[in-house]
């Protein structure tokens, strides 16, 4: 990696701090992590913690989400909003078990062409089930960057977003693929949020040009008019 110190303090951060006992973390099962993922994907822990065993109960496997009613998958999803992703997951779900016989692929690339999964979720995905070294770049993430590395432009365009994914494929650790991803997810969600970030408990803190200079308020840039 381009600079270990970096995903070291992530990773020792995570393992002292960060979260341990969600649901999902407790488990290699790529259906559970998988699942998991999605419901995330716009939705805090907090309101999906409910939903997660609900579905797992009435939707043990993939292929029992496969061979369901989309009526009876979306009654499970009511709620959550963002229906696209109950329609999408089924859909993944179908594809899993016809194109995949029921295991889901464990290259990045080929879970990026499944529904409702795009190149962070399947690297997050291929992290937590199996350790393997790809890059999560959400929205959490991409406050977190531009932060410390002091980015001047908005994530949303093209160019910029580019630059992030550089970035973050190039600190990726050697190892501890699954605590690196969880603490920069966790760093994203209660340390480095959008307004009011937790600056003095940050293990990043040192290397923050954001912090640093005194603009977390403005970084992130946002999005132009
Ligand atoms: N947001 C997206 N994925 C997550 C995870 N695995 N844990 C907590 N928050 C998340
Ligand atoms: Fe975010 Fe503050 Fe940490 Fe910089 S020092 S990464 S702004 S929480």
């Amino acid at each position: 990696p381009q600079d270990p110190s970096f995903s070291q303090a992530v990773i020792d951060w995570q393992r002292a701090h960060g979260r341990h006992t969600l649901p999902w973390q407790n488990t290699r099962d790529p259906y559970r992590v998988w699942l998991s993922e999605i419901m995330l994907q716009q939705t805090q822990v907090a309101a999906v913690l409910g939903y997660y065993a609900r579905f797992l109960e009435r939707f043990p496997s993939v292929h029992d989400l496969a061979g369901a009613p989309i009526e009876d998958v979306m009654a499970h999803w009511s709620g959550l909003g963002y229906y696209t992703r109950a329609r999408n997951l089924h859909a993944c779900a179908v594809r899993v078990v016809n194109e995949y016989g029921g295991e889901f692929p464990v290259a990045p690339s080929l879970l990026a062409d499944l529904p409702g999964i795009g190149r962070s979720t399947a690297a997050a995905i291929t992290a937590f089930a199996h350790g393997t070294r790809a890059a999560i770049l959400d929205g959490n993430v991409k406050r977190v960057f531009a932060r410390v590395f002091g980015v001047e432009g908005y994530p949303g365009e093209k160019r910029i977003e580019d630059a992030l994914w550089r970035r973050a494929d190039a600190l990726l650790p050697e190892d501890g693929m699954e605590s690196y991803t969880q603490g920069l997810m966790d760093l994203g969600a209660t340390l480095c949020t959008r307004s009011r970030p937790a600056c003095p408990r940050c293990p990043l803190q040192a290397r923050c040009v954001a912090y640093a200079t005194g603009r977390t308020e403005e970084l992130p840039v946002r999005k132009p008019k």
